[in-house]
């Protein structure tokens, strides 16, 4: 198992890639502690791996919200003996497909403020309970939007490619504590989409604009790729599980392209 007995905190663990990510981690015998702010979408997640003898504990916690994040990350590093391991998968619907003359200041600025946000805070109280411990790796989420040309991605480019800067800082704030910081970069997931993820409506949004569907967006999306394809859950789940362990305990400050070779870093 990679992650025997470690801790791990996953913000939107509810949703299709933090699902997707806490399942794989409680397979490689992490604990795993899912929040979010719908129960329903958490106890779905903690009941699948409670059925396949893993452990998890789910807590309504909003990851915008810095005072809950701390008595989450708090209580479950006191129970604990510490944090381990931190993901935010949170995601939020934004507009996308809206060139520059037609978008509001509002809609350009929601992804940047809210994923800066998040991202800040969930960080910042994962970081303070593995200081003591010397190590940990904490994981954040970016999209390959970050270095793709509009039109209509002007929030989302700027919030993707915030977040990678912030994953690149953070990385040299904490090395000197043992703590590793990687970000993941997956292309769009189809099965993210057929799993009820926000995804849908934001690709919904660009896919409209140009008269097609999601799904004739997706398969478009896979024929940009080298590879011809994009990438599974399982995929990022266990990049993640990969990337959380020991053996990758060489990186950090790293963005982890998941995206059959749309860009090349
Ligand atoms: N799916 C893709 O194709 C893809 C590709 C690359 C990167 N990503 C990134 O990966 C992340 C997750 O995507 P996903 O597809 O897994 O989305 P998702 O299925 O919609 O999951 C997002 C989760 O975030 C939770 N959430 C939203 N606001 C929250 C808040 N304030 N506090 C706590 N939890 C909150 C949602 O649950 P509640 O609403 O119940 O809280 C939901 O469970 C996003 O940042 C997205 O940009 C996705």
């Amino acid at each position: 198992m990679l992650l025997k007995d470690k801790t791990a905190v996953i913000y939107g663990g509810g949703g299709a890639i933090g699902g997707a990510v806490a399942r794989t981690f409680a397979r490689e015998g992490a604990k795993v502690f899912i929040a979010g702010r719908t129960p329903a979408k958490l106890d779905a997640v903690a009941g699948e791996i409670a059925a396949e003898g893993g452990f998890a504990e789910i807590a309504q916690v909003d990851a915008l919200d810095e005072q809950a994040v701390n008595r989450h990350a708090a209580s479950v590093a006191e129970r604990t003996g510490g944090i381990d391991i931190a993901l935010n998968a949170v995601g939020f619907v934004h507009v996308q497909g809206t060139p520059i003359a037609e978008l509001s200041l509002e809609d350009y600025f929601f992804p940047v403020s809210a994923f800066a946000r998040t991202n800040f805070i969930t960080a910042k109280a994962a970081a303070r309970h593995m200081a003591p411990l010397g190590a940990g790796v904490i994981f954040t989420l970016s999209t390959p939007v970050s270095r793709m040309p509009g039109p209509g991605y002007m929030g989302h480019n700027f919030a993707c490619a915030g977040i990678e800067g912030f994953s690149r800082h953070l990385a040299g704030e904490l090395a000197p504590n043992g703590i590793r910081v990687v970000c993941l970069r997956p292309h769009m997931i189809p099965e993210a989409v057929e799993k009820g993820s926000h995804t849908r409506e934001v690709f919904q949004m660009a896919a409209s604009r140009e008269g097609m569907t999601v799904e004739e967006r997706l398969r478009g999306a896979a024929g940009g790729t080298l590879l011809k394809r994009l990438p599974t859950l399982a995929e990022v789940a266990d990049t993640a599980a990969f990337m959380a362990s020991d053996r990758a305990g060489a990186i950090t400050g790293a963005i982890v392209n998941l995206n059959g070779g749309l860009l090349l870093d």
